[in-house]
């Protein structure tokens, strides 16, 4: 069943000059996670943080570290973030040729485990995963930068992952979160819950404005006045 709402801030959007006392900032404004975008210019086409900016984020905040890996290869780093201090490690499937590998490498670390699905592939592939699955991700713009436009065909997979999910549940399966990433506003972000998610990514409109602006900012996306 779908679960309680939560936001998880993109401090791809924060300011980097600045980042402790961003995600200080953001985690006392109400976050419930903090999203993590990592990014090797070569699975997609930007460049951000590594595990040593991870492992020094990690004093700020007590809330649980959603990282987002969109690099390829990244079984090679798994440990790496996971040391770090991330407590979700989310993967694509195009990043190795064995996700279910990939996974388990995940989980060896003790580490919760997500995928990813980019506009373009098909929700099935998470299919003869379910079983090794804490969160599904579904990417609601092409991976790569912060700041673009809601793809309004994300809605159509966020329904169908959450039949797959609540038949696994029912079926005697494990929760999995239904998160949602990119163009989250005010008015995707309420077509994202009623869609069936229950977790959602939001980068500019979590940090838009500055620190004072953050609680208002996260209240809003809940759906608050
Ligand atoms: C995009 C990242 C997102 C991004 C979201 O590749 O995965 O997490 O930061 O940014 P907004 O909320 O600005 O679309
Ligand atoms: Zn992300």
């Amino acid at each position: 069943m779908q679960q309680a709402l939560r936001i998880a801030p993109s401090i791809l959007s924060a300011d980097f000059a600045r980042l402790g006392e961003e995600v200080r900032a953001i985690d006392a404004a109400g976050a419930d996670y903090i999203h993590v975008d990592v990014m090797d210019g070569h699975f997609v086409p930007n460049l951000t943080i590594g595990p040593m900016v991870v492992k020094a984020l990690r004093p700020h905040s007590a809330k649980p570290f959603d990282v987002h890996l969109m690099i390829a290869p990244v079984d090679p780093y798994i440990a790496a973030f996971a040391e770090a201090g991330a407590d979700i490690l989310t993967v694509h499937p195009e990043s190795g040729p064995h996700l279910h590998r990939t996974l388990q490498l995940i989980k060896a670390q003790g580490k919760k485990a997500g995928v990813s699905l980019n506009p373009a592939t098909p929700v099935e592939v998470v299919d003869p995963v379910l079983e090794e699955l804490d969160l599904i991700l579904v990417m609601s713009v092409n991976p790569g930068f912060g700041g673009q436009s809601f793809l309004p065909s994300s809605l159509r997979k966020i329904e169908a992952l959450r039949r797959r999910i609540d038949a696994h549940v029912a079926a005697g399966g494990r929760p999995i979160d239904l998160e949602v990433d990119g163009g989250i506003n005010v008015e995707t972000a309420r077509a994202c819950r009623e869609a069936g998610a229950d977790l959602l990514v939001a980068g500019t409109s979590s940090f838009a404005g500055g620190p004072e602006a953050y609680a208002g900012n996260i209240r809003r996306l809940r759906g608050g006045d």
